[in-house]
């Protein structure tokens, strides 16, 4: 570990907010912030809408792999958790189905098991969704948002609104494992402007904050800010690519013993594992499936749907390793020029299309080059958007981490099993991505759309040493 956590008692909460800078949302009046909040879950829901309405009924209960759900329990999961937090405990309102609450509890059921449960078929779940929009809404009209930490600044219609877009993730993840022909549509993602980029970025040592504690939409895993001290280190600057990914695959990597971590090594021997997931060799080159097209791997693009331990290989391979999630927060965030932290790479201005791919506006990730307005202070391309990525830490607290709003939120999850990913993916919408969210999965995952960049110790006589 090059970073190092100082004691969070000797940060006061004067010096934490002068690390950040402070949120726009918080200075909307109630009617704006309604209005803002509103239109987040329309976009929200216009995207579950797509996404399920894409396919016929049939395809909608089925179960596409057994690593994920039906898309008709996602949709329905969506209307129950908002009707949960929503309509009854923010509005004090009766539940509309009380009767549903356990099949749609994803603690209850794996996912596995979900397609043998009496779930609402596709036309019940569509008008059980929208049932409790119309009440959500509602809600929203007449809730004063302040005071109570649940609605202050409308917390609990931005949590709904993430996790929404979360299941559309999921989702589309599903609709990348279904077979059969192309049924969603999207444009082709801008091509790569910024050429002849470094190979790497060095990002020099000093403390700098991490995390959120004025962000009104951050999770609780996010916060609180604090100050955390890390070692100069070099960073690629883009994401690694298919072409540099195939060399890996191509120098015999997926054999080599030397380059994985035992536990790698048995989960690549266990699923005889030799190349990222829907890709193909055939006639010599190497082909992929992507949302039911098969094309050429474009070499340009970040690789996408390798597990962490494909790519902590493939950076023991490079002479790299992975970095760790404060030396990727501070690539995205710090500012040397000011010595804060930025909302975003490019700065505090909420994500448009010239900063990242997010949001589904392309099925794929965008060539590296193609962002330069989204670049980060310290010189690093594409950390938002395109593909999550891995890093070499574990998903575990920040000091002075506190459950809200409730345990099984983040806390349940944190320990050695899963590896924290960050940045966002072109499936990722712009609400439930920024510089301090942390997302988590099994280091084994691959349907997820994740890829990486590798990282390294300065030697003496790189820049900056
Ligand atoms: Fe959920």
């Amino acid at each position: 570990m090059t970073s190092v956590h100082r004691d969070v008692e000797t940060a006061t909460p004067r010096e934490t907010a002068e690390g950040e800078t402070p949120h726009p949302l918080g200075e909307l009046s109630e009617q704006d912030l309604r209005a803002h909040t509103a239109e987040v879950l329309e976009r929200a829901r216009r995207r579950s809408v797509e996404l399920t309405d894409a396919v016929g009924d049939d395809d909608l209960v089925k179960q596409h792999s057994k690593l994920m759900s039906p898309l008709v329990w996602d949709l329905a999961h969506i209307g129950s958790q908002e009707e949960l937090w929503l309509v009854r405990d923010v509005g004090g309102r009766d539940p509309l189905r009380p009767d549903i609450d356990d099949l749609y509890d994803a603690f209850q059921h794996p996912r596995a098991t979900r397609p043998s449960l009496p779930l609402l078929g596709p036309s019940e779940a569509r008008s059980y969704v929208a049932e409790v929009r119309n009440k959500a809404f509602d809600v929203l009209e007449r809730t004063p948002l302040r005071g109570r930490d649940l609605t202050r600044t409308a917390f609990a219609f931005g949590m709904i609104a993430q996790h929404e877009q979360q299941h559309d993730e999921t989702m589309l993840a599903t609709h990348q494992l279904r077979k059969g022909d192309p049924v969603l549509h999207a444009p082709a993602p801008p091509p790569a402007t910024a050429r002849h980029l470094p190979e790497e970025i060095v990002v020099p040592a000093g403390p700098f904050t991490m995390g959120t504690s004025v962000e009104p939409w951050a999770l609780d895993n996010e916060r609180p800010a604090h100050e955390v001290f890390v070692e100069a280190f070099a960073l690629d600057t883009t994401p690694v690519t298919n072409a540099r990914y195939a060399e890996f695959v191509d120098d015999g990597g997926y054999g080599d013993r030397r380059w994985w971590s035992e536990g790698g090594w048995s989960y690549r021997s266990e699923y005889g594992i030799t190349a990222p997931r829907f890709w193909r060799r055939e006639d010599g080159r190497w082909w992929r499936l992507r949302f039911g097209v098969y094309e050429p791997v474009p070499p340009d693009e970040p690789v996408v749907h390798v597990s962490y331990h494909e790519a902590e290989a493939f950076a023991a391979w490079a002479g790299k390793r992975l970095p760790t999630e404060a030396e990727w927060e501070k690539a995205a965030r710090y500012d040397p020029a000011t010595g804060r932290s930025r909302r975003y790479p490019w700065g505090d201005d909420d994500p448009t299309p010239e900063h990242a791919n997010l949001g589904q506006r392309h099925l794929r990730p965008a060539p590296v080059g193609a962002y330069p307005k989204g670049v980060s202070a310290v010189g690093a391309h594409q950390l938002v958007g395109d593909v999550w990525e891995w890093t070499s830490s574990d998903f575990t607290p920040y000091p002075g981490f506190v459950a809200f709003p409730y345990r099984e939120y983040s806390e349940v999850f944190f320990g050695s099993e899963y590896k924290v990913l960050r940045g966002g993916s072109f499936g990722s919408d712009p609400v439930a991505v920024r510089g301090t969210f942390r997302n988590w999965d099994y280091p084994i995952r691959r349907q997820i759309f994740a890829g990486f960049r590798c990282a390294r110790d300065l030697r003496p006589g790189d820049a900056g040493v």
